[in-house]
């Protein structure tokens, strides 16, 4: 079965990043000139995603605003003349049929998932998180669905990370089975580091079936004290098989100020406008760090 419906949990507090996500959603944060939220949808529709539906919370409307029609603005680009940005505004508006539900209470990620279940009904779907932005030929998600449809199961992205970092990620113990696709035989939820069953960590893209709503709807608060969605796959191991997909991309995790600079820097590098500028400005201030670290 095709999956063209993905749910967007969007209700996070973003308290990695304030105190800029203190007043605006942190999925609203721009990656050079578009919000990361923008981003993750491209990849949703170049994956196959017809319908979205966003799991917001309390200061979320700017997320509901960017992918509305602003009449106010499109008129004044009008009137302007500005018809290449009036086209671009416009575009937004009509990317993907979008939907909306709130999550009252900040219950973690399986509660969000949840939250989705009338939107999901009986079909598989996607499950996309903002923090997550994957910069790949092919689209994260649509290695996935690759995945889902030879093994037509649970598909969850996996990335190896370095061990001192795997207590930020749930983690999987899983066999290969071929070079991307792996088995997952058991996982956890932000393990310390010593008890982590490997390096392998789950990354903020899943294809789930909606066998995982009746398992979220009794699984008690896990880490944090929050619905964990790892915990719900967990106990769906127990009778059903659940894959891993590790994808072909760079990951940057934009929840966090480093990696958003990071990926800033590196999308940078790659947008024509700038390329050439922003090298020769890097490579500067690179001499200037060197000569500085020369000196001392
Ligand atoms: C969530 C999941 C975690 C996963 C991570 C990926 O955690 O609970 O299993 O590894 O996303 O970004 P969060 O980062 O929302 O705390």
């Amino acid at each position: 079965m095709q999956v063209k419906k993905a749910i967007f949990p969007v209700a996070g507090l973003g308290t990695r990043f304030l105190p800029a996500t203190k007043s605006s959603p942190k999925e609203m944060l721009p990656l050079i000139d578009k919000p990361l939220v923008h981003y993750v949808v491209e990849e949703a529709i170049a994956s196959g995603i017809e319908q979205v539906l966003f799991v917001t919370g309390r200061g979320k409307r700017a997320i509901e605003d960017y992918f509305d029609i602003a009449f106010e603005l499109e008129a004044l680009l009008h009137d302007k003349g500005k018809d290449a940005e009036l086209v671009q505004m416009r575009k937004i508006a009509e990317m993907v049929k979008i939907f909306y539900v709130r999550q009252k209470q900040a219950m973690g990620l399986g509660h969000a998932i949840l939250c989705g279940r009338e939107f999901v009904g009986n079909e598989p779907f996607a499950v996309l998180l903002g923090d997550d932005i994957i910069d790949a030929d092919r689209p994260c998600l649509s290695q996935l669905l690759d995945v889902y449809h030879k093994y037509q199961g649970t598909v969850l992205a996996l990335e190896q990370v370095p061990m001192e970092n795997i207590s930020s990620y749930g983690c999987v113990k899983a066999n290969q089975i071929t070079e991307e696709a792996f088995e997952v035989l058991d996982m956890v939820e932000k393990p310390k580091r010593e008890d982590a069953p490997s390096n392998l960590a789950i990354i903020g893209r899943y294809v789930l079936t909606p066998d995982i709503f009746p398992i979220l709807e009794r699984q008690q608060p896990g880490k944090g004290g929050e619905i964990q969605l790892t915990d719900a796959i967990r106990k769906l191991l127990t009778v059903d098989a659940v894959y891993g997909c590790r994808f072909e991309g760079t990951r940057h995790d934009c929840g966090d100020k480093f990696g958003f600079l990071k990926a800033t820097v590196d999308m940078a590098l790659k947008r024509g406008e700038f390329n050439g500028k922003f090298k020769a400005f890097l490579r500067q201030r690179l001499c200037e760090c060197e000569e500085t670290l020369s000196v001392r």
